[in-house]
């Protein structure tokens, strides 16, 4: 009786100890698992993100619904993919979960000048099968230059991965990182175009879109004013996020609409 009250003293004095020392620095990396930095979110907060899957339901970039049948992505999300091969998830914070709506797509534009992604034109227009009922989001337009504001605090959202070369995300997160200025974004690459992109990041790093991210909003001011698209590593001190700069290709979206 004695031996297994000394056993069960023993066995909590452990256990104890090991909570301090091995859960707390687990409950602190807990901190800045998500998107890069991030915390969980629902779409139903933030009803107009959409992720993009393959027929098998992998989900590999993100979008935006614009309008109730037409999602805005990254040009190098679905260059080269045919519509038939790409779905559109609406309305799932998990994606392990049969929730919300799965649309098929009809016809993919890729902005014709698109190459590469740190070329820029990263920009992509999808049009699905049926129309979500669903809040939509606006796009920045050529007048919105105030929304592009170094410092401005942007909303990114997604289901990428949670570090560099990490995993991706089973749920929707979400962060905010501040607008960068062009001077600074250009210092971190030399690939940086005002006309084309827009940074966003803080100085030190630690929250950042990433992997399977891209595609997704960048939102200011209640309106799209990028979408995920580049950048060296995730979250890294010194360079940010890179982001399709939605405002000056308003009008040949636009016509996509
Ligand atoms: N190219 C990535 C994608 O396809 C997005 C990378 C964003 N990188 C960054 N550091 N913000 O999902």
């Amino acid at each position: 009786m004695a031996k297994t009250l000394h056993r069960l003293i023993v066995s909590v004095v452990v256990s104890a100890l090991a909570s301090i020392f091995f859960v707390a620095p687990a409950a602190s990396a807990d901190v800045s698992p998500m998107i890069v930095g991030g915390t969980r979110a629902s779409t139903s907060t933030y009803p107009w993100v959409v992720y993009l899957a393959s027929t098998s339901g992998s989900q590999f970039c993100g979008g935006t619904l614009v309008k109730a049948n037409k999602v805005v992505t990254a040009a190098h999300c679905v260059k080269g993919r045919t519509p038939a091969s790409t779905r559109v998830v609406h309305g799932r914070d998990d994606k392990q979960s049969t929730a919300g709506t799965v649309a098929s797509v009809t016809r993919i534009w890729v902005h014709p000048s698109y190459t590469t992604a740190t070329a820029g034109y990263d920009v992509a227009v999808l049009t699905l099968d049926r129309n979500i009922s669903s809040a939509t989001l606006p796009l920045a337009t050529p007048a919105d230059t105030a929304l592009y504001a170094a410092g401005n605090s942007a909303l990114i959202l997604g289901w990428g991965t949670t570090s560099s070369g990490g995993s991706a995300s089973r749920y929707l997160l979400k962060a905010n990182v501040p607008l960068t200025s062009d001077a600074t974004c250009k210092s971190a690459y030399s690939q940086y175009s005002n006309t084309s992109m827009v940074c966003a990041g803080f100085p030190q790093g630690g929250v950042d879109t990433c992997q399977g991210d891209s595609g997704g909003p960048l939102v200011f001011g209640g309106k799209l004013i990028g979408d995920t698209s580049w950048g060296r590593g995730c979250a890294a001190a010194g360079y940010p996020g890179v982001y399709g700069r939605i405002a000056p290709y308003y009008s040949v979206i636009n016509a996509q609409l």
